[in-house]
This record gives structure tokens, sequence and C-alpha cells, in this order.
């Protein structure tokens, strides 16, 4: 096993990041809740996905999960005691529209009320990400992403949220990582609500891509001083080789992991260029429509975990090219098998942030699972704690080259529900046990605590 990089932890003075960063930990509705039917919700796509045997790894559910649901205070709390300041959470659509349209569920909109009160009295600032892939299951029964309809039902939404929680909720995403959930959910089908092909995956693409834009317009309309964003998954794409033809499958690759999503919500229009495949997008798309995909957000969203090598092939069709996996490159991974490459960070922070349109990067997901052992009741993850600082110095490098980049949120706080791997790659700063509840900071957790600690000097 190789390591790819020089860790280097100068970047890890906190005097070196600028004082008003922000640092924070983030989660999503369906990963951490549970109280699935409580009060008043419908199913998701996911409640729906996770009932289907073979779906997910040992045919597990996020019924209960972490039970954030019930023992939201008690998190909040250990939270604030570990110096987190800014919290990211999801609201559930179903909770709060559990048709998705209609009438609106008004316990579903205390709970999230309740959060936000209780994040706010104890000093910690939410940010809010309106669908983190929990589409309800009355809307997909409809058509789901790939109908058009779901302009107006995801416009219904947001502004629903903008108006319950907009006068204390000032930090937005629209949308979590577009890409996976079209991906996975509409083209691979191993993500609720498991379709496959490019029939289902281009229309939910130029949905979702709509969508994104008009959730933007929504809360600049509704709510006052909002700063509003939107988030990506993305991971710097290398070669496999200097070969002409693994160079070209690595923009490919890169024009359909990194670019496809950004580049229309900055009036680009998609990279059809760049895959031809994507050609196909056209007859979903109406006139006036890509102009209507552009807006203008205060912050990009980047979530990024690892790279990946691509080499050409023959074999897949549309794209003519492929990942090679971690494993088979003798390189440190996580238990997702993803490397653990540091500086991809870098680079992509680099890169969004040379859009002329994009005013500014947040790195919104950061994070890895590993394997955790408990001894004398303590998890000393080593492992993760050096991940994190790696990253963390690799953030600190963009800020020091001059690159716009304002803040860093770890995934996760908590151990969750990890989808269609289920609970065995645990991403959590904080020990969960399934069986107890029982919470346990993790050596990484009281790293990072005391990491932004060090930043209490300045106040
Ligand atoms: C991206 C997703 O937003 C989040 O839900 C997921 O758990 C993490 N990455 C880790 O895979």
């Amino acid at each position: 096993m190789s390591l790819n990089f020089d860790p280097d932890f100068s970047g890890l003075n906190s005097d070196k990041f600028p004082q008003d960063f922000v640092w924070g930990v983030s989660t999503a509705a369906y990963q951490i809740e549970g109280g699935y039917c409580e009060e008043g919700k419908k199913a998701s796509i996911w409640d729906t996905f996770v009932s289907k045997k073979g779906n997910i790894f040992q045919d597990q559910n996020a019924n209960i999960t972490c039970d954030f649901f019930s023992r939201y205070e008690d998190d909040i709390r250990l939270m604030k005691s570990m110096n987190i300041n800014h919290f990211r959470f999801s609201i559930s659509w179903s909770r709060v529209l559990p048709d998705g349209i209609g009438e609106i569920n008004e316990a579903g909109v205390q709970y999230y009320n309740r959060i936000i009160d209780f994040c706010l009295e104890l000093g910690i600032t939410p940010w809010v990400t309106l669908y983190h892939w929990d589409l309800p299951q009355a809307l997909e029964d409809k058509g789901g992403w790939c109908n058009r309809e779901i302009l107006t039902w995801f416009e219904n939404y947001v502004t629903v949220c903008a108006k319950h929680f907009g006068n204390r909720i000032k930090n937005w995403m629209v949308l979590n990582e577009p890409m996976v959930f079209t991906g996975a959910g509409y083209f691979l089908g191993v993500h609720a609500p498991g379709r496959k092909g490019l029939q289902n995956f281009l229309p939910a693409v130029h949905h979702a891509t709509m969508c994104q834009a008009i959730g933007g317009r929504i809360l600049r309309r509704l709510v006052k001083n909002a700063h509003i964003g939107t988030t990506f998954s993305c991971s710097q794409i290398t070669p496999h080789s200097h070969k002409k033809r693994d160079v070209k499958a690595a923009a490919k690759a890169d024009a359909l992991l990194n670019r496809l999503f950004i580049e229309p919500s900055l009036g680009m229009g998609y990279p059809i260029n760049d895959v031809s495949v994507l050609r196909r997008i056209e007859k979903y798309i109406q006139p006036g429509d890509l102009k209507k995909c552009a807006f203008d957000f205060d912050f990009i969203g980047i979530q990024n975990y690892t790279r990946e090598v691509v080499r050409h092939s023959f074999t897949v069709p549309y794209l003519r090219a492929k990942i090679v996996k971690a494993t088979k490159r003798n390189v440190q991974t996580t238990l997702m098998d993803w490397e653990v490459y540091p500086p991809s960070i870098y680079e992509m922070i680099a890169k969004f942030d040379a859009y002329a349109g994009v005013k500014k990067v947040i790195v919104t997901e950061n994070g890895a699972a590993f394997h955790d052992q408990i001894q004398d009741g303590q998890i000393n993850d080593q492992e993760r704690t050096r991940y994190l600082q790696n990253y963390i110095s690799q953030v600190n490098r963009a800020h020091q080259k001059g690159y716009n980049i304002a803040g860093y949120f770890v995934w996760t706080f908590t151990d969750n529900f990890e989808w269609a791997e289920g609970y065995y790659p645990r991403f959590g700063l904080v020990h969960v046990d399934f069986d107890t509840q029982k919470r346990t900071i993790k050596a990484s957790g009281k790293w990072y605590s005391s990491f932004l600690k060090s930043f209490s000097k300045f106040e």
C-alpha cells in the first residue's frame, strides 16, 4: 500500500483559517431520524425501497436508525459540548407534506421548529438541505423525478419550507448531490426508487436541474437575508495512463460526474459536447428551460471523499469509460472501498472556484468510514482522525492559494444508515450502539472538538 501524498499538518493551525470560516457537521433526515411513520409522516421512496428484499445490505432499514426523531435534544447538546457551532440537516419532504402536495402536516412542521429553535437556543447555526433523496412515495407513484410536474410539486414544497422556517433558517441548500440520486436511483437502480436506464435518468436529471434553480428563486423571494446554495458530489478524475484514449475517457467521466449539474446552473447548459449520449436529454428540454436552469447561488457546496482513476473501455455502453477500482490499485482505502486521496479535495475546490459564476465554495461533506473497534468503552479511530487532518490540511492549502473556500462540514455527526450499505460503514465522529442507542465520542470526534476549540482564542 502506498501513500500518494505528503501529510502536512501545518495547515491545521487555526490561525491559518479566516475567523469567519464555517466549521460544522452534516447529516440527512432519512439517515438519522427514524420515526418513519410517526406523527403523520407517510412513506418516502426510501421507506419503500428498504422494504424490498435484496435492496439493502442484510435487508436493513432506517425505521429507527439513530432515533434522532426523539433524541435530537441530547444529540444537539452533545454537538454543542464538542464545540460544533454549525449543524447541517435535511427536511423530510414527507414529514411536512405526507402526500408530497396538498395538506401540510402540522406535527411535522412543529418537529422541525423544535429542532431549529433548540439549535438557536444553544447558539448552533442550522443549515438546511431541502432535498436529501427522500421523495414522498405518493409523488414517485406519479412518476417522481421523471414527471415534469415535479417542477410544481417542488415549488410548492420549497414555498412551504420557506414560509415556515425562513424566519430562522438563513442557510439553505436546495439539493443534495443530484448526480447521485439521479444516477444511483434512476439509472443504476441501486438507490431508491430503483429505476434504471437512460429513459429514466435523463428526464430526472433535467427536472432536478430545473428544480434546483426554482428552489433557489423561491428562497430568494421569500426568505430575507437568505444564504442560498446547493451541493454537488465531486471527485478528482485521473486518467489511468497517458494514452490518448484513457485521457479521453477521463474527460468524459469528469463531464458526467463533476460538470453535469453545475454547468447548467451557471447558465452554461449541459456538457453534451463532451458526452455525446447526453444529447438525448434535449428530448426533455422545452423552449426557455435552459435559461430557467440558471440561478445565482451564493455558494456552491462540494462533497468530496476520494478521487477516481478512469480508463477507456470497449464494453461500457454510452461512455466507453470505466473506473479502475481503488481496491485493484494498491492504495489506502476506506470501508466504502474509496481511495484515501486528500489532494482531491484541493483540486475540487480549485475546479469549482474557477467557474466565473461561482461566488464561493463550501465543503458541505467530507469524511470516512473505517472499522471502528470499541476497547474499554473507547473508540480510538486513528485512521479517521488522520483522514480528517489530511483533508482539512488540503482545504487550508486551497485557502492559502487564494481560492474562495468559506467552510467545511464533516460527514457525519453520529454513525447512521449509509443507504444501500446499511449500518456497516460507520462515518460518525460519534459512535452509536444501535441496540442501546448509546453515544460515545470517538477519538476523531475528540480531535475535531479540540481543533474547533482552538479557534475560540480569537473570539
Ligand atoms: C454523500 C451523501 O450526501 C450522504 O448521504 C452519504 O451518507 C455520504 N456521502 C457518504 O457516502
